[in-house]
Parts: structure tokens; C-alpha cells; sequence
């Protein structure tokens, strides 16, 4: 049986996490909605598998607004991304934000099902976003996921209620 923890992201795992960022992202930095986040300095939750590392997710609390700002699972299919989903959910409604949003890409048309099957509704599609996105992060790729040219930003959100 295996043994499934879910971690508060510390120090112990900054270098694996920000090893993760970088293959996933080209970088620690995180471009969404005109601001650069610097994801090797945001909180973030940890999936141990057997204590093995296996998945990550970084957010940003601003008020009462809790963005997710990257979200990364390296054992897919097993209900490890949700369970991260769910937990920056808890922690945000316990420090009393009552909303709960994250920007993913055109491209990532998986994305689309996985975020709106855990309930996240469409809140904006930000046409052309990433031109002004690859200003404060000149790396974003111009090819995406499954060939799609990487251009907009589609904002999905979900209200946070007990
Ligand atoms: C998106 C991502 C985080 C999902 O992680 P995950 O661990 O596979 O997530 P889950 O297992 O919770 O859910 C994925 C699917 O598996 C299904 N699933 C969960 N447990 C399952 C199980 N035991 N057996 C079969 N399917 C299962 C879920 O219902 C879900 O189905 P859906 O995609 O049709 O909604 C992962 O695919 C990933 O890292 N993608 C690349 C980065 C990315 O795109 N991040 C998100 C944009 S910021």
C-alpha cells in the first residue's frame, strides 16, 4: 500500500521543487496575468510518495484572493493533482480568501478538463496575453502543448465556501 503524505513545502525540498520548476517551466520565474512570480520564493504544498517527492504546487495569497500558481505532478492518474488542488483550497479558506484562481495557457488543453472537472469555472480568456507575458519572461515557448502556438491566457476561478 502506498503511503501518501501531503507536506508543506520547506527548505528540505526547495531544491528538488525548484529542479522540477525549471524542467516544467524553463524557470523558477511564472509569468500570469501581466505579474512575474518568482516560484522558488512562494509556499507551497509537497506530495510524498513513500517520503519520494512526486508533486508540487506553489500559490500566492494576495487579500483575500489565492492564486495557484503552478502545479506539477509527476505520478499522474492518481488523484495527486486533485488532492493538491484541495489542499491550497483548505489552507487559502483558512486564512479567509474567498477566492480561489489560476491562469493556464491556450495550449494546455488538458488543463481546461482538469480544472473545470474539480469544479473551477471560466472567469476571463485573455486574448494575446503572453506577448506582454514574454516581456517580463522572454523564454515562454512560442510552440506549446500538442503543437498549439502559446497565446492567450484563459483565467479559471472558483469561490472558496465552507
Ligand atoms: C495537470 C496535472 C497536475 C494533473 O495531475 P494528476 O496527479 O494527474 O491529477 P489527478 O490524478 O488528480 O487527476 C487527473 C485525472 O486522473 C483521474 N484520476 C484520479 N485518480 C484516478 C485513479 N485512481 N484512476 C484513474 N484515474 C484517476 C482524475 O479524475 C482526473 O481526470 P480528468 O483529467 O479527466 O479530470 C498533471 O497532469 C501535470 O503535472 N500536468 C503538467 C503540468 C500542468 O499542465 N499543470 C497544470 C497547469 S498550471
Amino acid at each position: 500500500m502506498p503511503n501518501i503524505r501531503i507536506k508543506p513545502l520547506t527548505d528540505k525540498h526547495r531544491q528538488w521543487s525548484n529542479e522540477l520548476l525549471t524542467e516544467a517551466w524553463g524557470s523558477t520565474e511564472a509569468v500570469s496575468s501581466g505579474w512575474l512570480h518568482h516560484t522558488d520564493k512562494l509556499p507551497g504544498f509537497v506530495t510524498l510518495l513513500n517520503d519520494k517527492p512526486v508533486a508540487l504546487v506553489t500559490y500566492n495569497i494576495d487579500g483575500d484572493q489565492c492564486e495557484i500558481v503552478t502545479l506539477n505532478s509527476l505520478e499522474e492518474k492518481q488523484g495527486i493533482g486533485s488532492a493538491l488542488v484541495n489542499t491550497v483550497r483548505n489552507e487559502a479558506y483558512s486564512k479567509g480568501c474567498v477566492r480561489l484562481w489560476l491562469i493556464t495557457t491556450n495550449d494546455n488543453t488538458y488543463a481546461f478538463s482538469f480544472y473545470q472537472r474539480l469544479g473551477f469555472k471560466v472567469a476571463g480568456y485573455h486574448i494575446n496575453a503572453i506577448e506582454k507575458s514574454r516581456e517580463l519572461k522572454p523564454s515562454i515557448p512560442y510552440i506549446g502543448m500538442n503543437g498549439i502556438v502559446i497565446r492567450d491566457e484563459i483565467e479559471f476561478e472558483m469561490m472558496i465556501e465552507a
